[in-house]
């Protein structure tokens, strides 16, 4: 029964996410744009947060996971080694006038072979990111 509920929960919580997936990326922090009257002219992959890197029992946060949408395999994540990614996130009290703040990395190297890659920020991510979608620029770029 416990297991059930626990189920469902799981899955509102992922169906929530894959909604929110939908939603254009552009109007979430951008204000008002030529963008979001064009639909999707999104300039960025996304991203998704796994979790720090680690062991069993030690994690080493100065390195993050990411999975990358449409990202399936080793050969897949060469394209995004050395590619910056952004970190955006919403604080409760402004800096410089906005309570958008971001923190930038790089997509460092693939790891295992399923298009997972490994980053490394310029502040190890907080664990609230984990599980957030993070932009994965398409630059610098070398094609
Ligand atoms: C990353 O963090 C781990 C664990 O704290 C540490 O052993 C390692 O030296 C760090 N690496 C770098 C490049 O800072």
């Amino acid at each position: 029964m416990y297991v059930c509920a626990c189920l469902a929960l799981m899955w509102r919580t992922t169906c929530g996410l894959a909604a929110a997936d939908t939603d254009n990326p552009t109007s979430r922090f951008s204000t008002t744009s030529t963008a979001t009257k064009m639909g999707s002219t999104r300039l960025y992959s996304k991203g998704r947060v796994l979790g720090h890197k680690r062991a069993k029992r030690n994690t080493r946060p100065n390195t993050s996971l990411l999975q990358i949408e449409g990202v399936g395999s080793k050969e897949d994540a060469q394209f995004y080694l050395g590619k910056r990614v952004a970190f955006v996130y919403r604080a409760k009290a402004e800096v410089q006038g906005s309570k958008i703040r971001v923190i930038w990395g790089r997509v460092t190297r693939p790891h295992g072979n399923n298009g997972v890659v490994k980053s490394k920020f310029r502040s190890n991510l907080p664990p609230r990111a984990f599980g957030a979608s993070v932009r994965v620029m398409l630059y610098p770029s070398n094609i």
